[in-house]
């Protein structure tokens, strides 16, 4: 399909799922379990709707921000997602390619298909990355990859928390794929319950890891830790209590904990519970999965996200047209906000206010 007659993400995907080999769609595609916690990501976006302002002026309107300090063209960064190489055999290097175009930020997954040194080498100069840290069992094989990511001049740490062991991804292990290439690979394809890419990928996380080993990964490095995977306003309050720049909201994409929440309604019960985290910006908050519109972006920077992250989307458009798929992403993500922004009365980023979302009881 020409990328011009692309509309929405939804066609992405679409081009995607067709192009794609089973493995690949598979692993991709697949969520944990009964897959409620992927459904609710998209389901949740239907309780929250806009109180917009008219006749204020739209005409010039800005979607730029900055994350960690670190200027984004739009409230948009690429969250971090394994194996890009089962789509297309550049892999994550499309991605970062693409992300420099777009002026996007991107995260590299532990697990990603090109070795860290390869797409340090693909990056425009100054352009950022971020790093997410899957925490390896053997603690001196991470604090190699920490202090190589320091020296390759990484802007972040993103630690995964929500992934001690791997969900039950069904999809994934009917498909019963190996990877393409993937670090720390301790494949083992024997049973059905072991099958798949994921399993393939997963072994060596540490699954004893717990708060105060923040402490021990500060002694390696001062990048900056934004926790991924935060599911509740307690767990917000400890990240801060720990000192970190942010938290992702997230439930990994409805792959992990079946009927774990919705980010959105994660980032409403902290605007509920704890709203001078969020409007003196103690730590900076994100939100992911099942962002496909701009207005879903859009509803969680009304209630005190930061930016938002995209998984799936980019992996496909990745799959699907490469490079050229993710500045595609991004042009109609940047469209998509700019428009809910002048349809919602606001020019600039910082003008979107809680009272500008209303929760369905
Ligand atoms: C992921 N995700 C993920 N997260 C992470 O911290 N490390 C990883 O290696 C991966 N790998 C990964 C692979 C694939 C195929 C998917 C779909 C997801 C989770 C990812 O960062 C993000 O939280 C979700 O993808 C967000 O949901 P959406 O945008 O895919 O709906």
């Amino acid at each position: 399909k020409n990328i011009n007659l692309l509309i929405n993400l939804d066609d992405i995907e679409e081009v995607a799922h067709q192009v794609l080999s089973k493995i690949g769609w598979s692993y991709y595609r697949s969520t944990a379990d009964t897959g409620s916690a992927y459904d609710n990501n998209f389901a949740a976006f239907s309780r929250y709707w806009f109180r917009p302002r008219v006749l204020r002026p739209v005409r010039d309107v800005d979607t730029s921000t900055t994350i960690l300090g670190i200027p984004s063209s739009m409230p948009v960064f690429v969250s971090p997602a394994a194996m890009a190489k089962l789509g297309h055999p550049l892999g994550e290097i499309n991605i970062t390619k693409g992300s420099a175009t777009a002026g996007l930020i991107q995260g590299i997954s532990s697990n990603a298909s090109c070795t860290i040194d390869e797409i340090a080498e693909a990056r425009q100069e100054g352009q950022p990355l971020i790093f997410q840290l899957y925490v390896n069992s053997d603690h001196r094989i991470t604090e190699d990859t920490l202090r190589k990511i320091d020296k390759l001049g990484f802007k972040a740490i993103m630690l995964t928390v929500d992934a001690p062991v791997l969900g039950k991804r069904e999809l994934d292990m009917k498909a019963r794929g190996l990877p393409v290439r993937g670090a720390n690979n301790s494949g083992d394809q024997g049973t059905a319950l072991r099958a798949g890419v994921a399993n393939s990928l997963g072994g060596y996380f540490d699954s004893n890891l717990k708060w105060e080993d923040l402490a021990w990964i500060r002694s390696i490095t001062n990048l900056p830790i934004v926790i991924k995977g935060v599911q509740c306003v307690e767990d917000v309050e400890i990240a801060l209590q720990y000192g970190c720049a942010g938290v992702l909201l997230s439930n990994h994409g409805g792959r992990q904990l079946d009927y774990a929440p919705a980010s959105i309604d994660i980032l409403w019960e902290i605007r509920q519970r704890r709203p001078d985290i969020l409007d003196q910006k103690k730590l900076e908050v994100y939100c992911d999965g099942g962002f496909r519109r701009g207005s879903d972006v859009l509803k969680a920077l009304c209630l005190g996200a930061t930016a938002v992250g995209f998984g799936r989307p980019f992996l496909y458009a990745n799959a699907a047209y490469g490079e050229e798929g993710i500045v595609k992403v991004a042009e109609i993500m940047g469209e998509e906000i700019a428009t809910g922004m002048r349809l919602l009365g606001v020019n600039k980023i910082s003008e979107l206010k809680p009272e500008m979302v209303s929760r369905l009881a």
